[in-house]
């Protein structure tokens, strides 16, 4: 077995906080039970690039549970929690390659690395393995059967692959699921957003206005919570609908250069890149604190924050405050990446629980043979995702009605009315 872990001595640290996120993982409790019954996943070979947490392990401890073998890396340089590495590699015998702040070289390196163990399946967030494996590896993309992908910037990559043609093999998206981005995105992102902020800041939302890029679900998610600690939330939306659907919901909506001039705390949450930039800078106030949640650090430019600065001083962890020619200090967080796992935990084991349950049977389904072979990006079967919100329910203990065959019928009739 293969690895590269930060430091071996972190195991039985990385064990207990992955023994603590399983109590909040009911739905992926029972997926893994039936699968130590069944193996369904027997000679499968996976192929994992994802944000190396508690709740990840669990997730290829499931996989490796029902009978595949599986090699994971990171899908962000600094998202890796070195204590899981290292309990995944003692305790659970599964090639781990990541170490948080590993440089690019290193980033593209571990990807390589689980490239090599000739994977049937490959499960991606934010698409880097796939995007390697098209350019770079080519020779094995005969092996591979199918592909997961869990994010909404890796959709949108490849949806872009699939209408250029070049993608070559099916890939479900899990984002696309109810029981990921109604949850995952909402409020996942919102409350790990913004505990990444507190925790490397200790900054008071109440009576302070916050600026959301970005009225997606992580944007939703994050103007809600913000607005639930007492901020003065304003939101910054490019599509008309969803600016007008952020006016309704009760925020303040105005374009990004006003914006720049009166918040105090600048949240990215976007998918798309150069959201803040030199003009944005140019307005801010002494202080202002710029953070990112988007997959990637293209959100805030940072070589325009440079261009402006005079000095660069690490003030805290995750804090680097550039001081401007004109004497303003601008905070940035986490070197603009995904703050949520930058400086926190990423989202709560609770919610991961059911987009790792959609992995899990989405996986299952395309070991099973039953994804169509056309080379596209497929959404999660309705049935699946019908079953986790089930699973979730009942692990809540909270009971729903069923239709009775009289409102069924009354559904599927177009006669009745007035
Ligand atoms: N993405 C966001 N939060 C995460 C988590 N806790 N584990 C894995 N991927 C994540």
């Amino acid at each position: 077995m293969q690895y590269d872990c930060k430091d071996m001595n972190l195991a039985e640290a990385g064990k207990k906080r992955i023994e603590w996120a399983w109590q909040s993982m009911p739905v992926c409790t029972a997926i893994k039970g039936r699968f130590e019954k069944e193996r369904p996943l027997e000679g499968a070979r996976i192929a994992a690039c994802l944000h190396v947490t508690t709740e990840t392990a669990n997730l290829v401890s499931a996989l490796k549970a029902g009978g595949a073998e599986v090699a994971l890396c990171a899908s962000n340089p600094l998202s890796t929690q070195d204590d899981v590495v290292a309990s995944l590699v003692a305790h659970e015998k599964i090639s781990t390659f990541a170490v948080k702040g590993e440089d690019s070289e290193r980033y593209y390196g571990h990807i390589k690395a689980v490239l090599d163990t000739k994977p049937t399946i490959t499960m991606d967030d934010g698409a880097d393995l796939v995007s390697m494996l098209h350019k770079d590896r080519r020779e094995l993309l005969a092996g591979i059967k199918g592909g997961t992908e869990e994010t909404t910037t890796g959709v949108i990559r490849l949806r872009s692959m699939e209408k250029n043609g070049v993608l070559m093999y099916p890939i479900i998206a899990i984002n696309d699921a109810d029981t990921k981005h109604l949850f995952d995105n909402r409020y996942g992102t919102g409350q790990s957003t913004i505990d990444g902020i507190l925790r490397s800041t200790n900054l008071l939302f109440a009576g302070s206005r916050v600026v959301v890029f970005g009225y997606g679900w992580c944007g939703r998610g994050t103007a809600t919570r913000a607005k639930g600690m007492g901020a003065n939330v304003i939101v910054v939306e490019v599509d008309p609908l969803k600016a007008l659907e952020a006016v309704m919901d009760g925020y303040t909506v105005m374009s990004s250069l006003e914006a720049a001039a009166v918040g105090d705390v600048f949240i990215t949450v976007t998918g798309d890149t150069s959201i803040i930039r030199k003009e944005h800078f140019e307005k801010m106030k002494d202080g202002a604190v710029v953070a990112n949640s988007g997959h990637f650090n293209v959100e805030i430019d940072i070589p325009a924050l440079d261009g402006l600065s005079v000095e660069k001083r690490a003030m805290r962890e995750s804090v680097v405050q550039y001081v401007l020619k004109d004497g303003r200090k601008i905070n940035l967080l986490g070197e603009g990446r995904l703050i949520n796992l930058a400086a926190a935990e990423g989202h709560p084991a609770m919610v991961m629980d059911m987009s790792f349950a959609d992995q899990l049977l989405s996986v299952e389904h395309i070991v099973k043979g039953k994804l169509k072979l056309e080379k596209k990006v497929y959404s999660v079967p309705r049935e699946i995702d019908r079953m986790v919100a089930a699973l979730k329910l009942a692990s809540m203990g909270v009971k729903i009605d069923e239709l009775t065959e009289k409102q069924k019928r009354y559904l599927a009739s177009w006669e009745e009315g007035t």
